[in-house]
């Protein structure tokens, strides 16, 4: 049990206390962490965790350092952002070191509480472009990147990899440099770089990193659950775990986590996953224009729908909606049908939306 293990660790940069972090004066706690995901941690899913709590430090998805400075912030859906937001890290995707400081210039005026470095993403379009992984393969750039980031900013500044190829040879100068370049914080994927996402997560290979680097080590991949969370940090000895899909499926998922293993009394247990699902459209409703909405109502019910047996049922009526009003007309049914109690309380806490939705208001 994570429970009375008091962790100790002093830099430089940041600090541990019994059970969170503190770095360059941003308090993360429950060291529980939102990871970047595309198409997935914008603002309304941000949102539907925060409504159970127990996340300490929330996360954008990857924002591409050549279109930040041409987005619009007041309609930019990887933009919007609620003042319940805190705190916010936004992750860059770079590949020159030319765009570090434009793009630290918007984070600047967006107050960005921390920034993080994508140099985990192996997707194909990203690394043709030098970005994420692809960044690996030009060290020169690299350091250049992070040198020029730790110059344009005074606040937390993370990066995010993989395990890379697995051979300490790489992976340990890359890390090394990592640190000597001033980063506050390294949040390591534990899988290979070629590994796919349903490979079993190599957590005990972080707490070797671990032991090469004075900064927070934040482990992920694989965590959906109290148990593996504990796993997790036992095998890791990370100083604190990002969660992926895992918070799409269970927006509640840091709640129950901050519950068991810290303690945490301030998170909600008491979710209808219906109202969550409300909350959430809601959420893209209120703050995405018409045509950003129904593509990412689509993505999170790919996760979302794993919570009921009949949860394909779900997923496959919203895929194939048309528009946003007619897939969560399909969600209403779904829920009425399979979770009578949870759309009853939906029902009473927020019958007007429901009207709204039916009737196409
Ligand atoms: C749909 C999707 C989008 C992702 N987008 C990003 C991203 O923008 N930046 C990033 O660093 N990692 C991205 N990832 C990787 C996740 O941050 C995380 O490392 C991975 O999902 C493993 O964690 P998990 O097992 O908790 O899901 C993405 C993953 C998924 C499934």
């Amino acid at each position: 049990m994570l429970n009375g293990r008091e962790i100790h660790c002093s830099t430089a940069r940041a600090s541990i206390k019994k059970y969170g972090l503190s770095i360059r004066g941003l308090e993360i706690y429950p060291p529980l962490f939102l990871a970047p995901m595309a198409g997935l941690t914008h603002s309304a899913l941000r949102t539907t965790i925060l409504a159970c709590g127990g996340v300490g430090l929330l996360s954008t998805e990857m924002l591409a350092a050549w279109r930040l400075p041409d987005e619009n912030v007041d309609i930019s859906p990887y933009l919007a952002r609620t003042a319940e937001e805190y705190p916010l890290s936004y992750q860059l995707l770079l590949n020159d070191a030319a765009l570090v400081e434009p793009a630290m210039q918007v984070l600047r005026r967006l107050q960005a509480d921390a920034v993080d470095i994508n140099l985990g993403c192996s997707a194909p379009r990203v690394r043709r472009a030098g970005g994420g992984s692809g960044l690996l393969a030009t060290p020169r750039v690299l350091r250049a990147i992070i040198r020029r980031a730790r110059k344009a900013t005074d606040g937390p500044l993370s990066a995010k990899i993989r395990l890379g190829d697995g051979r300490k040879e790489t992976l340990q100068p890359l890390c090394q440099m990592l640190g000597d370049e001033g980063l506050d914080m390294l949040c390591i994927h534990a899988r290979l770089q070629k590994e796919s996402f349903s490979r079993k997560p190599r957590w005990a290979h972080i707490a070797e990193i671990k032991q090469w680097l004075d900064i927070p080590i934040i482990a992920n991949g694989g965590v959906d659950s109290v148990r593996s969370a504990q796993a997790c940090f036992e095998q890791s000895q990370a100083d604190g775990i990002m969660i992926g899909r895992a918070a799409a499926c269970k927006p509640w998922i840091f709640a129950q986590i901050a519950k068991a293993l810290f303690q945490d009394t301030t998170v909600c247990l008491e979710y209808e996953k219906p109202l969550l699902y409300a909350s959430f459209c809601q959420g893209i409703q209120e703050r995405f224009r018409p045509e950003r909405r129904l593509g990412r109502l689509k993505e999170f019910t790919h996760y979302f729908a794993t919570n009921y047996t009949f949860g394909h049922y779900l997923a496959s009526r919203v895929q194939a909606s048309r528009n946003m009003q007619q897939a969560v007309r399909h969600a209403l049914h779904f829920f009425s049908v399979h979770d009578p109690t949870g759309y009853r309380q939906l029902q009473e806490q927020k019958g007007q939306w429901i009207s709204s939705c039916v009737q196409g208001g």
